[in-house]
């Protein structure tokens, strides 16, 4: 959450941080600033809004500047307004931060300051940062880069931070611990963002910033030390991102456009591990734990929102393909519960960003209590694909808008291949079934192609939902995480109230709802529970309820009892997720763009949850 971007070097700074904001907009839009320092000082403009609204601010100032820093906020202490915006300034004036994470021990610290003689305009945690790094400075009568260090020491809780001094006009020095931070290095040029977007159009040479490390750009040279004031050797990666991937291409949405992706984000997430010439399956990257998984009688999936869903599909695909206890845990709870977890154990987290702090926490709760830590992540580099013992990349490309869509069908396709995988190992499918698996799962670009086509027809099915005020989504079995993940779609984009439920226990309370103004929508695919959930169809209609079906192509009983049907194409019942998940996102999209909702960046969300 928060984004921030800074840039030292040859180019205008202004227009680059502006435009490397937009792109970190995802992590945050309530409130924008920028600092940027020349001839005429250190100087902060922030507005309340989005970074267009800071832009507009800007319009008659004189930006000319060859150093600056910027940051798009998600609140967190103190509401959205021009005074909270980053950036803050020490009280001479001399020092601007930009800060994203959460200073928790910050009020004992402000307390001190306070007895001090220090006064805030904010009620920020970052104000109290950097008055305490100028407290520290004057105080001890240190150099910036040591006071910045001292007063780490101090700190409690989560940051990537940067800051810019007015008297060391070529500087800039940044530090993080549990918040992402990315530095691009370039021709006599350094950026600093919260991931590497802003940067891939200057360079693509990064280093990622780790934990309780300090960076110092001075004068054209970076310099990385740890929080002992050791130096580190910068490890410079090529990062792989294409501009393109991170435009709109011609699409209305970001979440639109992601959506259409998913064919090739699927194909992309299986690339290189199925080969179907010889019918079999390789993860590089769990080459020396495939054993271990195969041997465990328990695996524990920690992940949040539509992430969780996924380990849901997950739960499915292992017990049923590999015959082990699956549990899936949202990460908030676990974390604050005394889990019962063995060494040996397999821990696998699920995250798209890989920076969501409380399945960082979960999994290092697990991994101080001896278990193996995998990770499922989109993100290549962050924060949890590094700390977990192993892992599958889920290849899905950037995701921009806030609502999970492609990552939620990248993370089910690398969970099914894992599940795939273990039970070969195990032998606990039949070499018949392990075919069948692979085949289905190349073939699924091509069927998730086709129900995109149906997207003007779901256009016109949603135009007749617009102003409802409530949904419900059913399904049983493998389709549940998706009734669960339509539902969380459709509340986060278009704040209609929606609930997800397994069909049968819908008797057991939520019928009570339905009467002729709820829309319902029902996964009923022909699987396993076809008979079961033509049931629960009829229960609905009794009740007047209007019901929307996701059905398998060619079904001609749940078309007659039902008000719309959008179809899905046949496919293994393991593997129907990845196909019924499309629909419930096109509808979501729809309804919100309808309801004139700003699908892309959503009331209140950030996409990356870096606080707990
Ligand atoms: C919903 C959504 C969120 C995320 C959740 C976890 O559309 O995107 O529910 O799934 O915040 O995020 P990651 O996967 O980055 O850990």
């Amino acid at each position: 959450m928060c984004g921030i971007v800074a840039y030292v070097g040859h180019r205008e700074a202004a227009p680059l941080i502006l435009k490397g904001l937009k792109r970190l907009e995802y992590r945050g839009y309530d409130s924008a600033g920028i600092a940027l320092l020349n001839g005429h000082g250190l100087k902060v403009y922030k507005k309340k809004g989005k970074v267009s609204d800071l832009e507009g601010e800007l319009k008659d100032k004189e930006l000319k500047a060859r150093i600056g820093i910027g940051h798009t906020r998600w609140a967190t202490h103190g509401e959205p307004n021009d005074i909270n915006a980053h950036p803050h300034y020490s009280t001479n004036k001399r020092l601007a931060i930009i800060h994203n994470g959460i200073i928790e021990n910050y009020a004992a610290i402000k307390q001190s300051l306070v007895n001090k003689g220090y006064s805030f305009e904010s009620a920020t945690d970052t104000e109290v940062l950097i008055k305490f790094i100028e407290d520290i400075q004057t105080n001890m009568f240190c150099t910036l880069e040591e006071a910045v260090r001292i007063a780490l020491h101090e700190v409690v809780g989560a940051y990537a931070i940067v800051i810019i001094d007015e008297e060391n006009p070529t500087q800039l020095i940044a530090a993080r611990k549990g918040s992402p931070l990315v530095i691009g290095v370039g021709e006599d040029e350094f950026f600093f963002a919260s991931d590497a977007t802003p940067i891939i159009e200057y360079t693509k040479e990064v280093v990622y910033l780790d934990d309780y490390e300090i960076a110092i750009v001075k004068d054209n040279e970076l310099v990385i030390k740890n929080l002992a004031n050791e130096d580190i050797a910068p490890y410079i990666e090529t990062v792989e991102l294409e501009l393109e991937a991170i435009e709109k291409g011609g699409y209305d949405h970001f979440m639109l456009k992601e959506i259409f992706e998913q064919p090739r984000s699927i194909a992309d997430s299986m690339r290189g591990r199925i080969n179907l010439d010889s019918a079999s399956l390789q993860l590089g990257g769990l080459r020396d734990y495939l054993d271990k998984i195969a041997k465990t009688d328990r695996i524990v999936i920690v992940a949040c929102g539509t992430s969780w869903h996924a380990g849901l599909v997950g739960e499915y695909l292992f017990e049923e393909l590999a015959r082990v206890n699956v549990e899936v845990e949202y990460a908030s709870e676990f974390r604050y519960r005394n889990p019962i977890i063995k060494e040996g154990d397999i821990v696998i987290a699920i995250s798209q960003s890989g920076e969501t702090a409380d399945t960082m926490a979960a999994l290092e709760l697990a991994k101080s209590k001896g278990a193996i830590i995998l990770g499922v992540c989109n993100v290549v580099g962050s924060s949890i694909a590094r700390i977990t013992h192993a892992g599958v990349y889920t290849h899905a490309g950037p995701e921009i808008g806030v609502a999970s869509t492609k990552a939620f069908t990248a993370q089910v396709t690398v969970l099914s291949l894992i599940a795939i995988a273990t039970a070969h190992k195990k032998g606990t499918i039949s070499q018949d079934l392990y075919r069948e698996l692979l085949f289905g799962l190349d073939a699924i670009p091509a069927k998730v192609e086709k129900i995109l086509k149906s997207a003007e027809k779901i256009k016109d099915i949603s135009k007749l939902f617009t102003f409802a005020s409530n949904f419900i989504f059913l399904g049983r079995g493998l389709n549940f995480p998706v009734a669960l993940e339509g539902a969380l779609k459709l509340k986060e984009i278009s704040y209609i109230h929606a609930e997800g439920y397994p069909a049968a226990e819908m008797k057991h309370g939520p019928i009570a709802l339905i009467d002729e103004d709820m829309p319902v929508v029902f996964i009923a695919t022909k699987d396993a529970s076809y008979e079961k959930i033509v049931s629960n169809i009829q229960e609905v209609k009794a009740r007047k309820g209007r019901v929307i079906a996701i059905v398998t192509e060619g079904d001609t009983l749940i078309p007659k009892m039902v008000d719309f049907v959008v179809e899905v194409p046949r496919t293994n019942d393991l593997l129907l997720p990845l196909l019924t998940s499309i629909p419930l996102q096109l509808i979501s999209y729809y309804i919100a763009v309808l309801r004139g909702r700003n699908v892309d960046q959503p009331r209140n969300l950030a996409k990356s949850v870096t606080v707990e």
